[in-house]
């Protein structure tokens, strides 16, 4: 949430700067600054996308700047709440990402002294309590600033004093240091700099960095100089280009087949399963995460459950974390749980938090993620990463579909490490799944099929997913797409749940989607079809080729590819997301960056 970006070199800062901003819009959107160091500091802001504030950017020459695009948190967007915010004489620059928790006690005790406020926002106290600290070392003035502040935070300053100096620090939210020639880079995440480096500094919380053209400092929470470690890391060579596609979510869904494919080459081949140490008994497993990354792990307890036998609860980060200790710890540690956390941009705040609690605890943590190098890959025992390259829609899609992938991946490797499946099991499952791609590619080749549903959509009061067993899952993602991007009204449930409620919602303008997989559990979804048509719902019902009932209690149906019913929920995802895109799409949201969300959410 929130991007920040600073850059001091010796080149113009400003266009730099705007470029890094932009590769980062996908944190936040609704507003954007950048402060510049001419004789003076000039601070330029404006609510909206970054677009906006350029329109209104003099040009400039400084070689130092800070900027940042906001999702709000405290106050509601505006060019006042906008960052970078400054003292009142604008001597320093400052932005934040994340929530200071005692902002209106420091506020109220620092209007007592005289100061004044121009916006609602809680990072307004930070350059006021860095401008009163200040004594000429500006890396003292924070720290002394971060004494009186409580929250979670990523904090970079500019002082008019210092025209080649940023100073920046951590608590719980990303900051990496970018290495140039003569030049650096501070900014939120890696996306923002691999243009111009592919060497990070990653520091720690509450370490406090000095970044010149020349120079990096690094400092604990007392001030002690530090050593740190520069990394190289892989350079994404296809980000931040639509390549002919309207929105970047849908490039991303059409990216599936090689996300997949990519993957399976890291899973199989690299195969970083091996490197785990999985071959204790495990007495259970917690899988932790957000969002469309929990539907990932709801899929994935099907699975491990069918394959292992090894019970594996689902939990949301933000759950989890304030949750009693997890049952078995403490007890015998061959029994000891496993914590898989799914999150694909490995910076998702409740999901940290639940790694940390999780590891405090004695588990065994192993996080399945997208990005790699990313904070939570750093903090826990084991990383599978996903190989879909870097997403920018907003809403996950491509990434779905590899952490599923990886799970099933999971799924298998521990059944033949208990002994569940044999060698030529494991070789049947691996080829099944190698030949995901193909049938994505299926599904995506009938996308005009999809898009001639949309008119059952567009004047929905809500609709309705329901799936029953690995298919459940499904209907909670595709709810989930539909309303993230088009603002309808969508609910997902297990099929047989409507009756103890939701039934008394259905009628003409409630269209149903129906997963139907011919698994054990079909002839019951058939029912709640009828069921549902009775209560004169419009039902479109997802079936695999050649189903001879679905056709006929359904007022539409789509064909998924044959696939066995156990891996139905990655075809079935391809098409709740292009159904989500192209009812968004007639509706005219603004599908990349949907209203008040965004992708990386570092607040709790
Ligand atoms: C945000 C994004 C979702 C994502 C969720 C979890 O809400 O908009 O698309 O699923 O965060 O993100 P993570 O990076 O932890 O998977």
């Amino acid at each position: 949430m929130c991007g920040i970006v600073g850059y001091t070199g010796n080149k113009q800062a400003q266009d730099i700067v705007l470029d890094s901003l932009k590769k980062l819009e996908y944190r936040g959107y609704d507003s954007s600054g950048i402060a510049l160091k001419e004789d003076k500091l000039v601070i330029c802001k404006k609510e909206g996308p970054i677009s906006n504030m350029e329109e209104i950017l003099p040009k400039s020459n400084s070689s130092l700047a800070i900027a940042h695009t906001r999702w709000a948190t405290h106050g509601v967007p505006s060019d006042a709440n906008a960052h970078p915010h400054a003292d009142a004489d604008n001597s320093v620059a400052v932005v934040h990402n994340g929530t200071i928790d005692n902002y209106l006690d420091i506020r109220e005790n620092l209007e007592e002294e005289g100061y004044k406020f121009v916006s609602e926002s809680d990072s307004e106290i930070l350059p006021i309590l860095i401008s009163k600290y200040y004594a000429g070392d500006l890396v003292e003035a924070l720290h002394n600033s971060l004494s009186d502040i409580q929250g979670i935070f990523t904090i970079a300053v500019i002082h008019e004093n210092h025209p080649d100096e940023i100073v920046a620090v951590r608590h719980e939210t990303p900051l990496i240091i970018g290495l140039g020639n003569s030049e650096n880079f501070v900014a939120s995440d890696i996306y923002a700099v691999l243009k111009y480096t592919q060497q990070i500094i990653y520091p720690d919380d509450n370490q406090i960095v000095r970044v010149t053209p020349e120079s990096i400092d690094l400092f604990d929470s007392s001030l002690k100089p530090l050593e740190y470690v520069v990394e190289t890391v892989e350079k994404y060579t296809e980000v931040a280009e639509k390549g002919g596609y309207e929105h970047f979510m849908l490039k991303e869904i059409f990216e599936q087949p090689k996300a997949l494919q990519d993957s399976q080459t890291e899973l199989f081949i690299d195969n970083p399963l091996e490197g785990l140490s999985l071959n204790w008994k495990i007495g259970s497993i917690s899988i932790v995460a957000c969002g469309t990354s929990y539907h990932a792990g709801l899929v994935g307890k099907y699975v491990i459950e069918q394959l292992t036998a090894i019970p594996v609860s689902v939990d949301y980060s933000s759950e989890f974390r304030y949750a009693a200790p997890v049952q078995g710890v403490g007890g015998i540690l061959s029994s000891r749980p496993l914590v898989v956390l799914i999150s694909q941009s490995g910076e998702t705040a409740d999901t940290l938090a639940a790694a940390r609690a999780a590891k405090q605890q004695g588990c065994y943590t192993i996080a399945v993620c997208n990005v790699p190098g990313s904070r939570i890959t750093r903090e826990v025992d084991g990383v599978i990463i996903t190989k879909s390259g870097q997403e920018i829609g907003v809403a996950a899609t491509k990434t779905f579909l590899t952490q599923m992938q990886a799970l099933y991946v999971l799924g298998t490797h521990l059944a033949f490490n208990s002994g569940s499946l044999d060698h030529p099991q494991l070789k049947l499952w691996e080829s099944e799944i190698r030949k995901l791609p193909s049938k994505i590619t299926q599904v995506l080749n009938s996308s005009e099929g999809i898009k001639s549903l949309v008119p059952n959509f567009v004047n929905a009061k809500s609709v309705f997913f329901v799936g029953r067993n690995i298919n459940y899952p499904l209907a909670l993602e595709g709810a989930l797409k539909l309303k993230e991007i088009s603002y309808i009204h969508a609910e997902g449930y297990p099929a047989g749940e409507l009756k103890h409620g939701p039934l008394a919602l259905l009628g003409e303008d409630t269209p149903i989607i129906a997963v139907a997989m011919q698994d054990h559990t079909y002839s019951k979804l058939l029912s709640n079809i009828e069921e549902m048509s009775a209560r004169k719902a419009p039902v479109i019902t997802l079936c695999q080729k050649g189903d001879q009932h679905v056709p006929k209690i359904s007022d539409k149906y789509f064909e998924i590819p044959e696939i066995d019913p156990v891996l139905s929920p990655f075809p079935v995802a391809v098409f709740m997301q292009l159904l989500s895109y192209y009812i968004a799409h007639e509706l005219g949201t603004d599908i990349d960056k949907p209203r008040n969300l965004a992708k990386s959410v570092t607040v709790e």
